[in-house]
């Protein structure tokens, strides 16, 4: 899909052609489990084959609060995904730099703590970032959760509609502070999940709720992450 959105961008405009890469034979990079820490690095499975895409996601983690523990409970996400198959082929050195590049981006905006729960609104926070980086990443799709709390992945603008309802298999200790999780999440075994069937969370920067709270609110804290879809 991204090669074909570059072409065309390719065709129809002069212009900076964006994420577009010069041709050339690149293969998926591989999924950089190598830099968990080695206490950590067996937690998640090593993946076979190459990834089918790899999407930046860029939004919220939402936490409530648990008034009888004082904690912040996980209560989902929301983010944007964006097409960087593609770009970190080409530029696998970047793999470790472009999570938190869109964070900072997507942070300097009063609006990235609360993003529209209608994730297709064009002049959301997700997009603005996007369109201030170097060269802008294709829009993907979406990550959400379900009303039921399925992790759920809508690659709809991709070839045949990639889409994921997942369920969470394994997590280990991101690298660095501050960071979420990463994570590997498989088919929930909905009939209506197709084309990709396993993701990991990785490179994560971001998301991770304070310590402590009272009463009983949620809050929204940014983040930016890698989806590698198997
Ligand atoms: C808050 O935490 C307590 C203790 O872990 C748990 O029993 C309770 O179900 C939690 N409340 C909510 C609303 O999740
Ligand atoms: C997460 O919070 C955002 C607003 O900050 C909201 O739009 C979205 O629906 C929330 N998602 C979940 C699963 O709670
Ligand atoms: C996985 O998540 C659980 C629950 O949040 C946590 O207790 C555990 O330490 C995590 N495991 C690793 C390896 O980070
Ligand atoms: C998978 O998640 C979806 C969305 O929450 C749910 O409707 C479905 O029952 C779940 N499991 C299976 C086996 O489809």
């Amino acid at each position: 899909m991204a090669a074909y959105l570059c072409s065309l961008l390719a065709v129809s405009s002069l212009l900076s052609t964006g994420n577009c890469m010069p041709r050339r034979s690149v293969s998926a990079p591989a999924l950089p489990l190598n830099k968990l820490a080695s206490t950590v690095a067996t937690a998640l499975p090593a993946p076979t084959g190459s990834p089918q895409f790899i999407a930046l996601g860029l939004g919220v983690q939402n936490y409530t609060c648990n008034s009888t523990t004082n904690t912040y409970a996980a209560a989902g996400a929301l983010a944007q995904l964006f097409d960087a198959t593609a770009y970190l082929s080409y530029r696998p050195d970047r793999i470790d730099s472009l999570s938190q590049e869109y964070l900072d981006r997507y942070t300097s905006f009063p609006c990235s703590q609360s993003p529209s729960s209608d994730i297709k609104i064009a002049d959301r926070c997700e997009g603005l970032a996007n369109s201030r980086i170097a060269r802008p990443l294709p829009v993907l799709g979406e990550h959400y959760f379900t009303k039921t709390g399925t992790p759920s992945f809508d690659l709809s603008k991709a070839a045949h509609d990639p889409f994921l309802y997942s369920a969470k298999k394994a997590n280990a200790t991101a690298p660095g502070t501050g960071n979420v999780d990463w994570l590997y999440l498989a088919s929930n075994g909905s009939s209506l999940n197709q084309v990709v069937s396993s993701v990991y969370r990785v490179e994560t920067a971001g998301g991770v709720q304070p310590k402590s709270c009272s009463g009983s609110g949620s809050i929204s804290v940014p983040y930016a992450a890698q989806y590698w879809f198997y």
